[in-house]
C-alpha cells in the first residue's frame, strides 16, 4: 500500500522519497508513505489558509452535516481502521475496533457543540453603549499527533477544529500514518470543500519547523512528549502561537483501606494494561493503604497473570507489542533498576526480543520507592510498582511529587476521604472508582509540565475560538 500526501484536496507527492511503516508485532512492511519537505509543508498551508474563510463563514449547521457524515463513513468502515491500526501499532485489533468508536465519538459530539458555540451581550455602564463577545474561529490549525492512539487523537483536535471554521492540517508520527491516511480519505469521501483538511507525512522537525515558523498557521495543537511539546512552545513565540500540549504523565493510583478491592483490582489492571501501557493517563505507581496491601497485591497479581500478550491481530491478545525498540529498552531499564534497589518482582519482569518485534510481559512489582527510576518517570510499559503507604496525606503527597500532573486514580468507597483526595491532588483528570474517565463531552489535559489547554468537552471547543469583545455606542 503506498500512500502519498493530502494538499488542497488533491493526493499528491508520489515521486518523494518513501518512507517504510513496520509493523511492530513482526517486522514486516505495511506500507510506504512520502516524505513531506518545506515545499509541501508550505502548499498545505498555503491551501488551508485560502479555505479558511469560505469554510469559517458557513453556518454551524452546514459544518456540522460534513462532520455527521465523517462519523457514518468512520463508523461503515470501522473494522478497515482497526486493522490498519493494530497492523501499525500493534494494539489488540478489540482495542483498536474501541479507539474507532471512541476517535467517531469526537466527530459526533463536536458536530453538535458547533451549534452552541455562543457569544454574550454584557450590561453597560451607559445608557448609550451596547456591550457584546462573540466567539471567531482561531484560524488555520496544525495537528502534530501520537502513535500510541492513531485515530482518536487526530479527531480530538479535528472535530472541535472544523467544528469552529478552522481549516486543519494533521501531521501524524512516523510510526502511525497509515491510520490518519484512511482517516483523511474518509473526510475527503464525506465531501470537505479542498484545503479545509490536509495531510503532511514525512521528518517532523522539517514539517514542525516550516509550520512553527508561519504567521498563517495560528495555532498548534500537539499530543506527545514533554521534551518535544517544551520545544515546540518555545518555537510558538515567533509568532506567539495558540497552543494546545498534552504532554506527558506519570499517573498514580492511591487505594485507601475502605476501597472495593475488586473494583480496584479491575480499574487499575483496564488503565494500566490498556494498550501495553503505553498512554498517558495510565496508572504508572500505586499507593496502597498498609491495612490492605497484601490482600490487594495478590488479588491484583492473580487477574494480572490472566493477560495475554501476543500480536494484536490473534484472537484473545491482551497486550501487543512495544512500538519500538526504545520503549523496549526504557521499560527493561525501569524494571532492572527497581530490582537492584530492592522491589520484589512478584509478577513478569522478563521481555521478549525477537529481533525485529519486542513485547514485554505484564509485570508486578512489590515494595517499591522513590529512589526507584520507575517512581519518578514514565514507563510507557506494562508494568505496575506498588508502594505501600499508612495514611490518606501521605498517600497525596507522593502522588503529588512528580513534575507531572495529567491523570490520577483513587480508590475509596468514602465520600468524604475520597473529597479530600481529589482535591488535594494536583492533576487535571481524576477517575474516582474509575480506570477509564476520557470521554468526548469530558475536558482532557494536565497540571504542571503536562500541558496547556483541554481538549475534550466544552473546553475543547474554546481552544479553537477567539473572544472578540465589541463595545457600540448607538
Ligand atoms: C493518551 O493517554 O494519550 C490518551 C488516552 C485517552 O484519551 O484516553
Amino acid at each position: 500500500m503506498e500512500k502519498v500526501l493530502y494538499i488542497n484536496g488533491e493526493w499528491s507527492g508520489t515521486e518523494l522519497k518513501k518512507i517504510e511503516v513496520l509493523n511492530p508485532a513482526n517486522g514486516e512492511l505495511v506500507g510506504t508513505v512520502a516524505s513531506a519537505g518545506k515545499e509541501e509543508t508550505r502548499a498545505a498551508i498555503e491551501a488551508a489558509h485560502e479555505a479558511f474563510g469560505p469554510w469559517s463563514r458557513l453556518t454551524a449547521y452546514d459544518r456540522s452535516s460534513y462532520l455527521d457524515r465523517l462519523y457514518d463513513l468512520m463508523m461503515e468502515q470501522k473494522d478497515e481502521i482497526a486493522e490498519i491500526m493494530t497492523k501499525e501499532m500493534g494494539k489488540p485489533l478489540k482495542e483498536s475496533l474501541g479507539e474507532v468508536q471512541y476517535a467517531a465519538s469526537f466527530i459526533r459530539w463536536y458536530s453538535e457543540e458547533g451549534k452552541r458555540v455562543y457569544g454574550r451581550s454584557i450590561p453597560a455602564s451607559h445608557e448609550n453603549k451596547r456591550m457584546q463577545v462573540i466567539k471567531q474561529p482561531v484560524g488555520v490549525v496544525a495537528a502534530i499527533t501520537p502513535w500510541n492512539f492513531p485515530a482518536a487523537m487526530i479527531t480530538r483536535k479535528l472535530g472541535p477544529a472544523l467544528a469552529a471554521g478552522c481549516t486543519f492540517i494533521v501531521k501524524p508520527p512516523k510510526e502511525t500514518p497509515l491510520t490518519a491516511i484512511k482517516l483523511v480519505e474518509l473526510c475527503e469521501e464525506a465531501g470537505f470543500p479542498k484545503g479545509v483538511v490536509n495531510l503532511l507525512t514525512g521528518p517532523s522537525s522539517v514539517i514542525a519547523e516550516e509550520i512553527m515558523d508561519s504567521d498563517k498557521v495560528k495555532k498548534v495543537t500537539f499530543t506527545g512528549s514533554t521534551e518535544v511539546g517544551k520545544m515546540l512552545i518555545e518555537q510558538s513565540a515567533k509568532t506567539v502561537k495558540n497552543v494546545s500540549m498534552e504532554l506527558g504523565g506519570h499517573a498514580p493510583s492511591i487505594v485507601l483501606d475502605d476501597a472495593d478491592l475488586d473494583k480496584a483490582v479491575r480499574g487499575i489492571i483496564a488503565s494500566k494494561f490498556r494498550n501495553a501501557g503505553q498512554t498517558c493517563i495510565c496508572i504508572n505507581r500505586v499507593y496502597v493503604h498498609e491495612n490492605k496491601y497484601e490482600e490487594f497485591t495478590k488479588l491484583l497479581v492473580e487477574e494480572t497473570r490472566k493477560l495475554k500478550v501476543g500480536n494484536g491481530m490473534d484472537e484473545g491478545t491482551d497486550i501487543g507489542p512495544i512500538i519500538n525498540r526504545d520503549g523496549y529498552e526504557k521499560i527493561k531499564q525501569h524494571v532492572d533498576n527497581a530490582v537492584e534497589k530492592g522491589a520484589d518482582c512478584v509478577l513478569g519482569g522478563k521481555g521478549k526480543d525477537e529481533g525485529n518485534a519486542c513485547f514485554y510481559e505484564p509485570t508486578i512489582l512489590k515494595d517499591v520507592n522513590h529512589d526507584m527510576l520507575i517512581m519518578n518517570e514514565e514507563t510507557f510499559g506494562p508494568v505496575l510498582p506498588v508502594q505501600k503507604i499508612s495514611t490518606d496525606e501521605e498517600g497525596i503527597e507522593l502522588a503529588n511529587k512528580s513534575p507531572f500532573g495529567l491523570a490520577a486514580y483513587v480508590y475509596t468507597e468514602s465520600l468524604s476521604r475520597g473529597t479530600r483526595l481529589i482535591e488535594g491532588l494536583d492533576y487535571g483528570i481524576i477517575g474516582w472508582n474509575d480506570g477509564v474517565p476520557s470521554a468526548a463531552q469530558a475536558p482532557f489535559g494536565g497540571f504542571k509540565e503536562s500541558g496547556i489547554g483541554r481538549e475534550g468537552g466544552t473546553e475543547g471547543m474554546e481552544a479553537y475560538l477567539e473572544t472578540k469583545y465589541v463595545s457600540i455606542v448607538i
